[in-house]
């Protein structure tokens, strides 16, 4: 069955980018001129997943205002023929159908997908975090989607962390069967470096099978009293086979400010408008 659906869990408390979190969502902060979640609805566009269901709570409310009309600037734009701005303001909103859903106390990411249960239906679907911020030359989506149409099965994204880094992570267990490609034998969420079975941490992005919903009800709270995603999935191993991809492309956490900082950089070295502009910048930067 196609995926049509796609679920962003967006009502985490981005408690490691307080204070700016206490009232702009992490989901909101920008990368260039779009909102982090913006590159996330993007790639499943690419991906042909135009059904979007997102996943809000308290203080998010920027989120719906964002992907609302803003008749102001229209009318504005309209007036003086600033016909590119315009389409740049309407043209996400009118290529995808847009629902909202709230996670009343952020309880897991497990617990937030299943908030979207009724929406979703018995069918596959995608989930994106938008705070995962990846650099591809493919989309990463369209990367699963393209891997989902041979094996009919969830597909965890997955890539290499450093050893220091798995305590930060679900990691998987797994044996390639083709090139990237795992099939996954066990999940662990967060292990100390001596329990992790590999380097292959879990990044956000997952086409998982209607199975887990089932599994998430059942699934009690894991590390940090959450409801985690990883504990269900483990459990769904026991009744159908989950892969893992290894994507091409770079991830930045766009949780963590270090990494938002560097993808703010990179992004901007790729727009051409302030590409020469950032670079003759960091050139004169003369305390580096
Ligand atoms: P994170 O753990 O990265 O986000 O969750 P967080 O909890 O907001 O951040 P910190 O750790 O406090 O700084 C990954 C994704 O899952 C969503 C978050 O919004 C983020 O997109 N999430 C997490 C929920 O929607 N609900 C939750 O209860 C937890």
């Amino acid at each position: 069955m196609k995926v049509n659906k796609a679920i962003f869990p967006a009502a985490g408390l981005g408690t490691r980018l307080l204070p700016i979190t206490k009232s702009i969502p992490k989901e909101m902060l920008v990368l260039v001129d779009k909102p982090l979640i913006q590159y996330g609805v993007e790639e499943c566009i690419n991906a042909k997943i135009n059904d979007i269901i997102i996943v809000t709570g308290r203080g998010k409310t920027a989120i719906e205002d964002y992907f609302d009309r803003s008749i102001e600037h229209e009318i504005m734009l309209k007036e003086k023929g600033k016909h590119n701005l315009l389409k740049s303001v309407n043209d996400i909103s009118d290529r995808i159908n847009l629902t909202y859903t709230r996670q009343k106390e952020a309880l897991g990411l497990g617990h937030a997908i299943l908030c979207a249960q009724n929406m979703v239906g018995e069918e596959p679907f995608a989930v994106v975090l938008s705070d995962d911020i990846i650099d591809s030359n493919v989309p990463v989506m369209k990367q699963m989607i393209d891997i989902y149409k041979n094996y009919r099965y969830s597909i965890l994204a997955v890539q290499k962390v450093q050893d220091e880094d798995v305590s930060k992570y679900g990691i998987i267990q797994g044996k390639e069967i083709e090139k990237g490609l795992f099939k996954v034998e066990d999940l662990v969420e967060k292990p100390e470096i001596n329990e992790a079975p590999s380097n292959l941490a879990i990044i956000g992005r997952y086409i998982l099978m209607p199975d887990i919903f089932n599994f998430i009800s059942k699934t009690k709270p894991g590390k940090g009293g959450e409801i985690q995603l990883t504990d269900a999935i483990k459990s769904l191993l026991s009744i159908q086979p989950v892969y893992a991809l290894e994507f091409e492309g770079v991830r930045y956490d766009g949780g963590n400010k270090l990494d938002l900082l560097k993808a703010q950089i990179v992004y901007g070295l790729k727009n051409t408008e302030i590409r020469s502009g950032l670079i003759d910048f960091i050139k004169k930067l003369d305390f580096v």
